[in-house]
């Protein structure tokens, strides 16, 4: 059959636009969108596991720690909020308007070539999205600045790169199999389903009008488990329901053993990845934020126990420094500490690090004191001993875990978000203007030759750029128009061969942020360009 249908849908580009959604599968927008104030779900930590369904259900407070103190721009004023509460988030942020609108973002990503809905003509899937020409490099870079920075530039971190599908057994070890749910109810009337922790403020769809879902024939509330399943094995009656994985830090556990070995590494030492995770989340929304498909970057760093403190704190600030070296407005960024009674009962320690999104204050990445959980549970679940021995002292032990958990898309839209400005020009004209780092931007430079009649070295010059980095090639209208394209995208360097050129031997290079041009000889553009390239991360 011809076309499609939106399924489960939700996740495409009106996702703030559209009208109410009815019983889940739909193409109407969610629910939120229908309110005035900022698009809003309870905040992602309440959701993971293990800390999942005993915070979900909590609904507490707990105290923050901000970066540094927020500077008068443009971009938005950290807004105080209850990272615990999803609604009281929404209504404090929603005083405070972000200056970015979500919907101007999203559809910037999408007519620019960044993210677009998967299966977008079919009616697209709900938290499924595309990487397009912009977005595939910005999301390499931020992956490739990670990996530089945790494994490259080390010597006690090494990485792997694991299958996405494990032996179901290790997410019995890993406590996926039993924990990893949210509470639901369903709708017998309008067969929606809510989170039985979010129910407050919850209509049902169905006639009469959009009833409170006090009036509603609501299920008592069962675990629905957020893992996304696949069968494996070529005959139907032979087989076996594996798990797309949920993280990507599991692999690295199992790997523990053979990782050390084959790398030689000591006690104290870390095994890092970058990969996609699986999560059938309820509620996707806030674009990326919070998706079905999702990669994290993951290190898990073994210690005795005696360092746990100290190595924990080392991560935190690290991770802290390298959010600030890819060019994030560390006013944007603070520190939430969990609490204690947040807190897995094997855990020591966990805080989020935090950016002011449009919808308020949200987690992107995670650092976690998991103690030695995951390694005794597998060891217990397998068999196999994943006890170290200290060679000099003889003792013999389970390494502390300390993790590093980032998530690649959710850091990407709060990039994209942070370096998003709309600036007033000379002449009262207005520009669009992505501040990426140079470093992370998906175009490092744009040759735009003043004159069709000038393609031929134009095009070598770009040519010359591309053996090194990623370069764009535009003839195409005015100069004007040509810098304004390249502003809204983040390209930090536009170099422009024009009449003089061939004569002087040089280009001009218009930088992005300042609008400075200066000429600079030909035969040393690309090291200039590459420099400044190299210099911001
Ligand atoms: N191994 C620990 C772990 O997975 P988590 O806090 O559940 O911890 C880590 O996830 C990071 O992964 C989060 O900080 C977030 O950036 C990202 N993440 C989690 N769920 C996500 C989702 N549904 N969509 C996009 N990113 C997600």
């Amino acid at each position: 059959m011809p076309g499609g249908g939106p399924l489960d849908s939700g996740g495409s580009l009106d996702e703030y636009s559209r009208a109410p959604r009815v019983c889940g599968v739909s193409s109407a927008r969610p629910k939120e969108a229908a309110h005035p104030g900022p698009l809003f779900r309870t905040p992602d930590s309440a959701l993971k596991f293990p800390f999942n369904l005993r915070r979900a259900l909590r609904g507490r407070v707990s105290p923050t720690t901000t970066m540094s103190t927020p500077k008068p721009t443009s971009t938005p004023k950290p807004t105080p909020s209850d990272p615990d509460s999803g609604e009281s988030e929404a209504s404090s942020a929603g005083d405070e308007r972000h200056p970015l609108a979500m919907e101007t973002l999203v559809a910037l990503c999408a007519s620019r070539g960044f993210i677009f809905p998967s299966s977008e003509v079919y009616g697209g899937i709900n938290g499924f999205w595309d990487y397009g020409p912009l977005g595939v490099e910005l999301k390499n870079n931020l992956k490739a600045a990670w990996w530089q920075r945790m494994v490259r530039q080390r010597t006690d971190v090494v990485g792997i790169d694991s299958a996405i599908v494990s032996h179901p057994r290790v997410w019995e070890a890993s406590g996926h199999v039993e924990h990893f749910s949210d509470p639901m109810v369903d709708c017998r009337t309008c067969k929606r389903r809510f989170r039985a922790d979010q129910l407050q403020g919850e209509r049902c769809p169905e006639a009469p009008k959009k009833r409170a879902l006090s009036d509603c024939d609501l299920t008592e509330a069962r675990d629905f488990n957020l893992m996304l399943q696949t069968q494996i094995g070529a005959s139907v009656e032979a087989q076996v329901t594996a798990y797309l994985r949920p993280e990507t830090c599991q692999p690295i556990f199992t790997n523990f053993k053979r990782v050390r070995e084959s790398a030689r590494q000591k006690v104290p030492f870390g095994i890092a990845q970058i990969g996609k995770a699986f999560r059938n989340e309820i509620t996707p929304r806030n674009f990326t934020f919070r998706s079905r498909e999702f990669e994290q970057a993951e290190m898990e760093f073994f210690c005795h126990p005696s360092q746990r403190e100290e190595w924990f704190e080392a991560w935190r600030e690290e991770r802290m420094r390298f959010h600030a070296d890819i060019g994030f407005d560390t006013a944007h960024l603070r520190f939430r500490p969990h609490a204690p009674d947040e807190l897995a009962h094997y855990a020591n320690a966990a805080e989020d690090v935090d950016f002011l999104f449009p919808f308020g204050w949200q987690e992107i990445e995670g650092i976690h004191d998991r103690g030695d959980w995951d390694l005794s549970r597998h060891s217990e679940y397998s068999g196999k001993d994943l006890i170290v021995t200290d060679e000099e002292t003889k003792e013999r032990y389970t390494p502390m875990v300390i993790e590093t958990s980032m998530g690649v898309d959710r850091t990407c839209l709060a990039l994209l978000v942070d370096a998003y400005r709309e600036e007033e020009i000379e002449g009262g004209e207005t520009r669009k203007v992505m501040r990426l780092s140079p470093g992370i931007a998906p175009i490092k430079a744009a040759v735009l030759p003043l004159s069709k009649k000038l393609g031929e070295p134009a095009r070598a010059l770009h040519a010359d750029l591309g053996r090194s980095l990623n370069a764009f090639y535009d003839d195409a209208g005015n100069i004007g128009r040509r810098y304004r394209r390249q502003d809204e995208v983040g390209t930090p360097f536009c170099l422009t061969y024009d009449f003089d050129s061939a004569d002087d031997g040089k280009v001009t290079v218009r930088e992005r942020d300042s609008m400075v041009q200066t000429r600079v000889p030909i035969e040393g553009v690309v090291a200039y360009v590459r420099d400044r390239v190299e210099a911001a991360i």
